[in-house]
């Protein structure tokens, strides 16, 4: 099996033409890269979570906007905006907490907004597709500054807890909570030990991190969610590593459903608990964490998806939110690629020029 590191979640194809994405919903059983190039396929790819990973969806939606933009035939400065705006709506709609989706739309709707009134349509183009280009290049450098940062909290022989996924298929590369663990390696270090909780019910955890770090070399353990607090108890984690999908001023955050259990459980058993956060990940707008409006999915999800049979009762209810929201004081630190921030928040977030 490749190892994941070398498998790119999200790219432009070398003619320009079309978003390629590796589709996460087959792995670790199959490894299959898609090439999408129309508005219906890319929302799908981002809804249906074939891309996923907060800085991940941000790098597919600029590359989206950018190739369905470059489709618009018209040279009119006024239309080609217009129908910029509703593929940016559009697109916009396709998940709602992951913050990174509407921040890598708003940038580059920012440069076509600033580049109007001094570039032809087929310049502005060009302008789009070089801001996509950086948006992917700077998530990877972002990815790289996290990792260095969690790496230097880190003793060797470590036991590190992860949820979901946050790791080089989240990102463009090297992933935020996960990249520690890349630069451990890349120290020659070889004794980490990764605990990757599965995570119900779409098991990024058992599909995507548990993949990961095994093709990566580490010593990887797969626990059910429930298993954490046993594992906890038993002196198994020393430190707790996972990603966030949005930020808010005081530093509460959301992340997929589950982590503030984990958080929870970790003051309990008096373990370090770092989210890592790209700064794109931070929203200012948002006061706290009761503010972030929290994505709920199909009730399938939970009641068939993945068994043989469904296993629920026909017409049960189902309550299905994908991300949970973790108060502040239960967070040690936030990992951003300008430093880490620790409590309170928003003095931190201010030292650290985020605003
Ligand atoms: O629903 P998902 O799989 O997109 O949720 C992903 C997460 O919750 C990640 O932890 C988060 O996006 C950070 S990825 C670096």
């Amino acid at each position: 099996m490749s190892n994941a590191l070398s498998l790119d979640s999200v790219v432009l194809s070398s003619d320009e033409k079309e978003l390629v994405i590796l589709d996460q919903t087959l792995l670790p059983n199959e490894v299959k890269f898609l090439h999408l190039t129309k508005a219906g396929d890319i929302w799908e790819a981002i809804y249906s979570l074939r891309v996923r990973g907060a800085p991940a969806i941000g790098v597919a939606a600029a590359y989206g906007i950018y190739l369905l933009s470059a489709q618009e035939e018209t040279e009119d400065m006024a239309r080609f905006l217009e129908a910029f705006k509703g593929h940016k709506d559009y697109l916009n709609s396709a998940r709602p907490t992951a913050v990174n989706l509407s921040w890598a739309l708003n940038r580059m709707e920012k440069v076509a907004q600033a580049e109007k009134g001094s570039h032809s349509v087929p310049e502005l183009k060009k302008l789009l597709l070089a801001e996509a280009h950086a948006i992917r290049e700077e998530d990877i450098a972002i990815s790289r500054s996290i990792g260095r940062l969690g790496f230097e909290l880190l003793k060797p022989g470590d036991g590190i807890l992860t949820h979901c996924n946050a790791g080089t298929l989240a990102t463009a590369k090297y992933g935020t909570a996960l990249a520690p663990v890349y630069v451990a390696l890349e120290e020659g270090w070889k004794d980490l030990r990764v605990y990757c909780d599965e995570t119900r019910p779409l098991l990024q955890g058992a599909r995507l991190s548990a993949f990961e770090m095994q093709t990566a070399g580490v010593d990887t353990t797969l626990i059910c969610d429930n298993m954490a607090s046993l594992t906890m108890r038993r002196g198994k984690i020393d430190i707790i590593f996972v990603g966030c999908d949005r930020v808010a001023a005081n530093g509460d955050f959301a992340n997929k459903i589950g982590t503030s259990g984990v958080a929870i459980l970790a003051k309990h058993y008096g373990i370090p608990f770092y989210v890592c956060a790209p700064t794109s990940t931070i929203d200012m707008a948002v006061t706290c964490g009761d503010d972030i409006v929290i994505e709920e999915r199909k009730p399938e999800e939970v009641t068939e998806m993945w068994y043989a049979k469904r296993m629920a009762p026909e017409g049960v209810k189902v309550f299905n939110p994908a991300f949970d929201v973790t108060d502040h004081d239960l967070v040690t630190g936030i990992i951003t690629e300008k430093g880490i921030a620790y409590p309170p928040f928003d003095v931190s977030f201010r030292r650290l020029g985020i605003q």
